[in-house]
């Protein structure tokens, strides 16, 4: 049931059952982080493999050390900044954090949300929540209660609707080697936002055969219809000609006989916006029945590098 009712929420999260909350990322697919039975429901729901661990959502710093332990300095400034927000610590767990929700890992991923209805939400319960993107493993995230109906329809007793997500990317994922920085997954904060606050940190965002952050796995984020990434649309809508074609851009506008549809990210070129539109775009082109959908690379710098990114994977088969 798609409805802005916290308090149906806060009864099926005590029940142990799943419902999707709305973040400032994206929709996310709920349960008790202290309840294995909850817990085991999304990794069923979504089909998503037992080794990729899931964020476990918090309503106040406070909280912090209910979950995580041995903080980095580095951790410390990151949160101070940045939360509530999007992005997510990778941090040494407690003892009581169950198995499932870290992959047996002895890290823990965390995050606050900004979001008023998942920060409602969270103060009324007395535990944290985990809560993946809400969609089936490897395809396009949620942005809107829509989407998330769209996948699960009633298999979910409550859809809590809080809008259209105003980041609408996934957050920032970042951990640590002793007290080093490492970025596991490009998110809705940038690279240069993260080194403003702690210098120069490295990269690791690509690992298909023990990903540290499945967002890691070179295809994810991915529509059914097969997709192509270029530098050059005018070429590659050549190329296809023929076919049913859907277009992905950032700034313009494109037009042309066989051009089913143009989705343009931002007419007046802001990365930001381009965000927040970037999935829903691409569910739209996904449902139009196209033979092929062609997206245009973003200019590689900042939130940029993040769409990037996740259209590189989304255009993997
Ligand atoms: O924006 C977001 O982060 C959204 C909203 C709903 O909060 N959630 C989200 O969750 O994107 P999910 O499950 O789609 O992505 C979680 C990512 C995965 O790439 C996972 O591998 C990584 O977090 N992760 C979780 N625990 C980890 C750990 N202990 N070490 C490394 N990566 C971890
Ligand atoms: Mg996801």
């Amino acid at each position: 049931m798609i409805t802005k009712d916290i308090q149906k929420a806060i009864e099926a999260l005590q029940n142990n059952e799943l419902i999707a909350l709305p973040t400032e990322t994206v929709y996310g697919l709920a349960a008790n982080a202290y309840n294995e039975t909850a817990i085991k429901k999304i990794f069923e729901l979504k089909k998503r493999p037992l080794y990729n661990p899931l964020i476990v959502h918090l309503h106040s710093s406070e909280q912090l050390k209910e979950v995580a332990k041995e903080i980095p300095q580095r951790a410390k400034i990151l949160a101070e900044k940045f939360w509530p927000g999007s992005l997510t610590l990778v941090l040494k767990k407690q003892e009581h954090i169950p198995d499932l929700v870290t992959a047996g890992k002895d890290t823990v991923a965390v995050r606050i949300p900004q979001h008023l209805v998942a920060l409602a939400l969270l103060e009324q319960l007395d535990f944290p929540l985990v809560a993946p993107s809400a969609n089936p493993f490897g395809s396009i995230s949620p942005t809107s209660a829509q989407h998330v109906w769209d996948y699960f329809q009633d298999k979910l007793p409550v859809i809590l609707d809080g809008g259209n997500c105003a980041n609408g990317v996934e957050s920032t994922i970042v951990g640590f080697r002793g007290n080093e920085a490492v970025l596991y997954r490009h998110g809705s904060v940038s690279v240069e936002e993260i080194e403003q606050m702690i210098g120069k940190i490295e990269t690791i965002t690509h690992n298909d055969t023990t990903p540290d952050a499945p967002g890691m796995l070179s295809k994810h984020y991915a529509p059914k219809t097969p997709a192509v990434l270029t530098e050059n649309i005018a070429a590659e809508v050549a190329k296809n000609a023929g076919k049913k074609m859907g277009i992905l851009v950032f700034r313009n506008v494109l037009e042309g006989k066989e051009i089913v549809h143009c989705e343009t990210l931002s007419p007046k070129g802001d990365v930001k916006e381009a965000a927040k539109n970037l999935y829903a775009a691409l569910h739209r082109l996904d449902a139009m029945d196209l033979d092929i959908i062609i997206a245009e690379r973003l200019p590689n710098h900042g939130l940029g590098i993040t769409l990037n990114d996740r259209l590189s994977r989304a255009v993997k088969r």
